[in-house]
């Protein structure tokens, strides 16, 4: 099958870290893929670099086929990929739905919120824009706290309308870093059912995540790093068995014979 998404021979070096090690992986479409490894891996930067933040020293990367490392940020998020962050980035000051609407952007035509006049089909397109933004809140439970600041929204929400604001890009696939960090356990099984949303939306899920049990129960297949390098790549049955993998993991608390 065609990737949707394949990287090849992605090589970052921060001075003398090397960050990343000629790493190689594809993602097929409708896929949830996760990307594990102990902290300090590399897996942050692998999104960085994927989805434009940081540009890779060596390596390829192709979006269906197309090559997309010259391409800045904005415009990878126009071919298709929209991501969240490890820290959630949400604008604090500015309400649910505006930060939802921020996300609408890269597909309108005018920008609502710089828009000096506006003309009929302006008005128009505002209206489709704020319509979509609604459906987004509602795919992920936030359409009751609309009117509220995004900042008086728990954690648990505000990696939901992160989610939602990456969503709103209407992508091809969606990298999401540490969806599940700093939420309680009914939060997770929330999220773990929002990415098969997702998904079943035909949107491509990438993710990293520690939460090894999501991690296990959610993926169709996972990529594990360690030190800037790819240790090893296969289903979570074949993944959590390989002793190369235990072995990183080593001193980490995770028993794999558990999960
Ligand atoms: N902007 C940067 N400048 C210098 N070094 C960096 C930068 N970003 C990351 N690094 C280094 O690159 C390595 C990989 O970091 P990265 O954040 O990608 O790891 P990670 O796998 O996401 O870790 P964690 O699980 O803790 O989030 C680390 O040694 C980190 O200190
Ligand atoms: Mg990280």
């Amino acid at each position: 099958m065609t990737s949707l998404l394949e990287a090849r021979g992605i090589t970052k070096h921060f001075g003398g870290i090397k960050a990343l090690n000629d790493i190689t992986f594809r993602v097929k479409p409708g896929q949830i893929k996760a990307i594990i490894g102990p902290n300090g891996a590399g897996k942050t930067t692998l999104f960085n670099c994927i989805s434009g933040v940081l540009k890779a020293d060596k390596g390829e990367i192709r979006l269906n086929g197309e090559s997309i490392v010259k391409l800045p940020p904005h415009r990878r998020a126009a071919a298709g990929i929209s991501r969240t962050f490890q820290n959630v980035a949400i604008f604090p000051e500015m309400t649910v739905l505006e930060n939802v609407l921020v996300g609408r952007h890269c597909r309108s035509k005018c920008e609502m919120l710089k828009a000096g006049f506006r003309t009929m089909s302006m008005r128009r397109e505002e209206k489709d824009i704020e319509d979509k933004g609604w459906s987004f809140l509602e795919f992920v439970g936030l359409e009751e706290q609309a009117d509220k600041l995004a900042s008086e929204l728990p954690l648990g929400d505000q990696r939901m309308l992160e989610i939602a604001r990456a969503l709103a890009t209407e992508p091809k696939i969606v990298l999401l870093d540490e969806p599940a960090g700093g939420l309680n356990t009914k939060e997770t099984e929330r999220l773990a059912e929002l990415i098969h949303q997702i998904r079943n939306s035909g949107v491509t899920v990438l993710l990293v995540e520690h939460d090894m049990n999501l991690v296990m129960d959610i993926s169709d297949e996972i990529l594990v790093i360690n030190f800037g390098k790819k240790l090893a790549e296969g289903d979570p049955k074949s993944v959590k068995e390989n002793p190369d993998v235990i072995n990183a993991y080593l001193g980490e608390d995770i028993d794999f014979s558990d999960l």
